[in-house]
């Protein structure tokens, strides 16, 4: 089969089109026919060799598919039927093993590309708002990159749980997007050098309850002006830097903040199972009846991987960018 793995050419990391052995599906594995696969963030580093995956040399953290072969799994699902699915790898190619309890039917009415554009991005905003952040009806969500993969998702799934969602975004149209996903208001942190003050007008001076940041050291001391008493910090990125400077520990404890990290990618199986399991049972009802829809900035062919890269890396993209398999 053909699939993507990463080779050094001239010095360089390149993400490239190989021929490569199908997977052999272990006790309670799918073997699914991939027709589309998300590009994530952490392919990026991946493919530096930051970021390795302890499973596949193969790039790819969610597909979409029909199984193909389910004999060494129970009968949940059978040949034939579609699923989308978190994978810890090997999702860029035209066949992956997927745990069977890690996959999800395909909601109806969702193209496979759309479908692929589900499992990762929905998944790691659903932990963090529901399970870490314990968000509730009436609690106040900040959502940081709103336009992003997980910004998208963030906003829809806080905005379905009735929470007031604000964002941030680099650039107008995406200022837009965060809007019309749901977000009640939202601003260009490119152009505004205080957000927090936005914040704290917006929210009558509280501040928020949660705030989802993607951003970490460029927005640590705006982020802890714009918390509300008691409120989670919950940091699933640094984009703007890990190390932040003049670190000040107590504006953190004036404001009794919780500071929690997580990387989804490191939860055990065990995890992602129950996280998947009650984040089905909230979210495929909504996919179904539009609540919420995955944002797909572009469609390309496997073989365009790079062009990908290149979209993600220069931050062009709102939503997710999927890769058409077959
Ligand atoms: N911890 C976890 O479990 C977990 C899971 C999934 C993803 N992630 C991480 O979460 C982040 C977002 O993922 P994604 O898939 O949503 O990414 P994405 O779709 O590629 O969007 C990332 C956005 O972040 C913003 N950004 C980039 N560099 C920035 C910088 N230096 N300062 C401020 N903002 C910057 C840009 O939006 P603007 O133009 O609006 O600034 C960019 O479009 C990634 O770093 C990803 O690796 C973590």
């Amino acid at each position: 089969m053909l699939g993507i793995v990463v080779e050094e050419i001239d010095g360089a990391f390149n993400a490239v089109l190989r021929e490569i052995p199908i997977p052999v599906c272990k006790p309670g594995e799918l073997l699914v026919k991939v027709h589309a696969a998300s590009v994530n963030r952490s392919d990026l580093l991946q493919k530096k060799g930051l970021y390795p995956s302890s499973s596949s040399p193969i790039l790819g953290l969610d597909l979409s598919g029909v199984i193909v072969d389910a004999d060494s799994c129970s009968k949940k699902y059978r040949p034939g039927d579609r699923v989308m699915a978190l994978v810890d790898g090997g999702a860029q190619a035209e066949f992956a093993a997927v745990h069977e309890d890690l996959a999800m039917p395909i909601p109806n009415g969702l193209s496979f590309e759309e479908a692929a554009a589900v499992p990762e991005v929905f998944l790691t905003a659903f932990q963090a708002l529901k399970w870490l952040g314990q968000i509730n009806k009436g609690h106040s969500v900040l959502v940081h990159s709103g336009a992003s993969g997980v910004g998208t998702a963030a906003i829809q799934l806080a905005k379905s749980l009735e929470a007031t969602v604000f964002a941030t975004a680099g650039t107008e149209e995406k200022v837009h997007a965060c809007l019309t996903l749901g977000a009640k208001n939202a601003l260009n942190y490119r152009s505004s050098s205080e957000f927090s003050s936005s914040l704290l007008e917006w929210t009558s001076g509280q501040g928020v309850d949660i705030i989802l940041d993607t951003v970490g050291a460029a927005f640590w001391k705006e982020n802890i002006q714009a918390l509300r008493q008691e409120g989670k910090l919950i940091s699933v990125a640094y984009l703007g830097g890990a190390r932040i400077p003049d670190f000040d520990l107590s504006l953190l404890q004036k404001k009794w903040g919780n500071l929690i990290g997580t990387r989804l990618r490191d939860r055990s199986l065990a995890y992602k199972i129950a996280l998947t399991k009650e984040f089905a049972a909230f979210a495929l009802p909504l996919f179904i009846n539009h609540s919420l829809r995955p944002i797909v900035h572009s469609i390309l062919p496997l073989e365009s991987v790079e062009y990908a890269h290149n979209l993600l890396q220069t931050n062009q993209t709102i939503g997710k960018v999927v890769l058409k398999v077959y």
